[in-house]
């Protein structure tokens, strides 16, 4: 069974892409064969962070149910790195049918692999959603930008929901919390296990149960401050608890730009760079 990485947080431009390739790459260096997926099917490119510039084939041949998802996937110069690709699709992942998002969501995790990321596209919709949730270590990204930081905690607060409905029927969830739901301010989820609990919800057992197994990692990318993300931390581990942590934090770096400029993949390229480390530091003390 491979272990299933994720990459989302909600907006463009706060490194996932970066993120999924990169991971990719030390997970390969380390001899862990590894496959990234491009789920950001209506503006991909991950296949140009991994130096793939003609794809000759990707999920847009699976989604026309020309070929098989194993079919899709193409090597990179990279030796253990597969990519399976988006480069020719034009829609969302929430714009694809939902069977064909549900057959994919299977056939995903029957891919032979040690190691697999999902990179996710901007927004916070349902599909991506759940591919987040597919994952066994889902990491949700942000910049120190106000924009990503309020499109982050929207992302993570979606999440959390998301991850109670698979436990608890919506309708069931609005029925009993109804006095929480419609207050003002946003729910806590450790408001609806309480509320859940005083209710003797037959729910209650398994929602708690899934909430005690249930991680998600923030990252911290193109912030130098590591104040700023451990205030961050502090703020989410107040209000979802420690469901969630920081997995690290990665520096801007100059080098990690010119990369995608060079069309070659940042860890290979730069080994000294001080981007490198975090990296390494979160597949080390998170991933493996
Ligand atoms: N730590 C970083 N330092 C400098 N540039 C970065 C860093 N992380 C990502 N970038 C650059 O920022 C841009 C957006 O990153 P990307 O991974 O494409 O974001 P997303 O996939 O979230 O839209 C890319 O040009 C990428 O090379
Ligand atoms: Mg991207």
């Amino acid at each position: 069974m491979p272990k299933i990485i994720s990459a989302g947080g909600g907006k463009g431009g706060i490194g996932k892409s970066f993120f999924s390739a990169n991971i990719g790459g030390l997970l390969s260096m380390i001899g862990k064969k590894t496959l990234v997926i491009d789920l950001d099917t209506g503006g991909p490119n991950l296949h140009t962070f991994l130096g793939v510039s003609n794809p000759s084939k990707g999920l847009w041949n699976y989604f026309n149910q020309e070929l098989s998802l194993e079919e899709c996937i193409i090597e990179t110069n990279y030796k253990r790195l597969s990519l399976l690709n988006s480069k020719n699709c034009s829609k969302d992942i929430g714009n694809q049918p939902y069977s064909l998002r549900n057959i994919l969501y299977k056939d995903i995790k029957r891919l032979q692999y040690d190691y697999i990321i999902i990179d996710l596209g901007a927004g916070i919709n349902k599909a991506s959603i759940d591919f987040f949730l597919l994952a066994d270590l889902p990491f949700a990204l942000f910049t120190s930008d106000p924009l990503s930081l309020e499109n982050s905690f929207k992302f993570v607060h979606k999440v959390f929901l998301q991850k109670i409905a698979e436990i608890v029927p919506p309708k069931k969830l609005n029925s009993q919390c109804s006095a929480i739901l419609k207050s003002n301010s946003t729910i806590r989820p450790g408001d609806i296990l309480e509320r859940l609990q005083e209710l003797d919800s037959p729910y209650y057992p398994e929602l708690k149960k899934t909430m005690e197994n249930f991680k998600l990692y923030l990252t911290a990318c193109k912030v130098d401050n590591s104040d700023t993300a451990k205030n961050i931390e502090s703020f989410y581990k107040k209000f979802f608890g420690d469901n969630i942590s920081l997995a690290g934090i990665i520096p801007y770096s100059l080098n990690i730009e010119k990369s995608v400029y060079k069309r070659k993949l940042y860890v290979a390229e730069y080994k000294k760079d001080k981007a490198l480390k975090n990296l390494m530091n979160i597949v080390k003390k998170v991933i493996l």
